[in-house]
């Protein structure tokens, strides 16, 4: 999605800014370093190479903080600060091109990167002395903001730059519908993040706070589903030699995942007759698949292929890899949630309501033979979605190979006719 953010607005401008593509390809190697150092320090950090807290603090600036979604050492963790900072001044610099607004779509998406950067900030509010609940208050922060804010307000923000590129939406409503929809999420989401609370130390008033506004969380949600009908008929009404069908079947895909996985699921696990005893079960993992990677990733396959479709040659462009890869993965997941995942946490729930948490949370649960059968029916969803990840490889691989020989052959035409 990121690509992608650097990629658009040069599909409203003519020119990009001066030193853009250098800074493109700094922010690309700085990635690479960041992701390959950071897994590179969680793998040696666990194995103990950079000593014990006794020995120094080594472990916490390369190796693994320990915590969930969050583990990076420090070093990384401003790596990746920098770089997120960096994308915003790129994308800032494309938009003032534009001539728009501060209100204008194209601001709207330096707003919504620029926010991702800003609350990552909370990740360095603690050190290795802070008290855990502190820590934990902060890491929820991140976790919580980014995915029921802040990704939502970026997926908002993105989806309508897209659709108002693919000409299906006029730039004046789409202007209008984020500044409805970013309100209500983010009227729900900042103190929805009160519904992880009662369970990092905190007290316990913050249940009812946190369900009362997470459950708003739902309504906004409907606007997505209410979107995805018009994405939906648009698809429909655009016929055969509409060029952005792919684009476009993501982007519905990932609509109707992010109601269903953040909406419906998220709104289940977060009632406290729900939460207060199902926390970190199965449940919480068939919503974190359905919402991660069917409301953000599906989204960020689908724009990828807007990328590929605008630069590859219009001759070789094949969707066939696409369509398939979009089907295996929609397929797989929703086996994998509701074969597998549900009728497990479904078991595990009931294992607390009746025999307690730690039950439900032993390994002598996960061994019952019927539990067994359910992890392994996790399989069957599973394997179609390596597969679509493969489809989708190849297809990518295909078209950028075919694209760059287009590119080296213009530049030899124009080569040529200088001469
Ligand atoms: C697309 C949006 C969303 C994504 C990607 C997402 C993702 C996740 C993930 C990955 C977790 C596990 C976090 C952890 O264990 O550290 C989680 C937990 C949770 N989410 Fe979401 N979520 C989304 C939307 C929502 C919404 C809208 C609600 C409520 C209406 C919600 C309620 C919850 C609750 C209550 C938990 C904690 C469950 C527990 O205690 O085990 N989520 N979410
Ligand atoms: C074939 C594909 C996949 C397999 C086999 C798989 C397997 C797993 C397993 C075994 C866990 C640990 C569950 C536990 O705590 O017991 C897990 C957790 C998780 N996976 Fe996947 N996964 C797959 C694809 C994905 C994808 C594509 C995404 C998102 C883009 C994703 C997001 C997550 C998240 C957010 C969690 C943490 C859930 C939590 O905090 O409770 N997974 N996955």
């Amino acid at each position: 999605m990121a690509c992608w953010g650097l990629f658009l607005p040069g599909l409203f401008s003519d020119r990009d800014p001066p030193w853009q593509a250098t800074g493109a390809s700094v922010l690309l190697g700085l990635l690479v370093t960041t992701t390959v150092g950071a897994f590179a320090g969680v793998w040696f950090g666990i194995r103990g190479n950079f000593g014990s807290p006794e020995e120094g603090d080594l472990w916490w600036w390369l190796g693994s903080e320990g915590l969930e979604y969050l583990e990076v050492g420090r070093l990384w963790k401003l790596l990746l600060l920098g770089g997120l900072a960096g994308w915003t001044g790129l994308v800032l610099r494309s938009v003032r091109q534009l001539d728009e607004p501060l209100a204008g779509l194209g601001h709207f998406l330096v707003y919504a990167g620029g926010s991702i950067g800003l609350l990552f900030g909370a990740s360095m509010l603690y050190t290795p002395e802070t008290n855990m609940a502190v820590t934990e208050f902060w890491r929820w922060w991140v976790v919580h903001m980014w995915v029921e804010g802040i990704f939502e307000f970026f997926v908002i923000a993105i989806i309508s730059v897209a659709l108002v590129s693919m000409q299906l939406l006029e730039k004046e409503d789409a202007e209008k519908a984020i500044v409805f929809e970013v309100f209500a999420i983010m009227a729900a989401g900042i103190v929805g993040v009160s519904h992880h609370y009662w369970w990092v130390g905190l007290p316990d008033f913050w249940v009812p706070l946190g369900t009362t506004f997470s459950t708003l969380e739902f309504v906004p949600l409907v606007f997505v589903l209410y979107r995805s009908i018009g994405e939906y008929r648009s698809l429909k009404s655009q016929g055969e030699s509409f060029p952005y069908k792919i684009p476009l079947l993501f982007i519905l895909g990932s609509s109707i995942w992010n109601f269903i996985g953040g909406g419906v699921l998220g709104f289940f696990v977060n009632l406290p007759v729900i939460n207060y005893y199902e926390h970190g079960t199965y449940l919480t993992v068939a919503h974190a698949h359905a919402a991660t990677f069917g409301a953000f990733g599906l989204l960020a396959l689908g724009l990828g292929t807007y990328i590929l479709r605008v630069v590859t040659p219009e001759a070789v462009w094949d969707p066939t890899w696409f369509r398939v890869s979009f089907w295996f993965m929609n397929i797989g997941l929703t086996i994998m949630v509701v074969a597998s995942l549900l009728p497990v946490g479904f078991a595990q729930l009931r294992a607390v309501y009746t025999d307690g948490y730690a039950t439900a949370r032993s390994l002598e649960f996960y061994e019952q033979p019927h539990i067994q059968t359910l992890l392994w029916a996790r399989t069957f969803g599973d394997t179609p979605m390596i597969l679509g990840a493969l489809a989708f490889t190849a297809g990518a691989v295909r078209h950028l190979y075919a694209a760059r020989k287009d590119s080296i052959e213009t530049a030899r035409i124009e080569r040529r006719l200088l001469q």
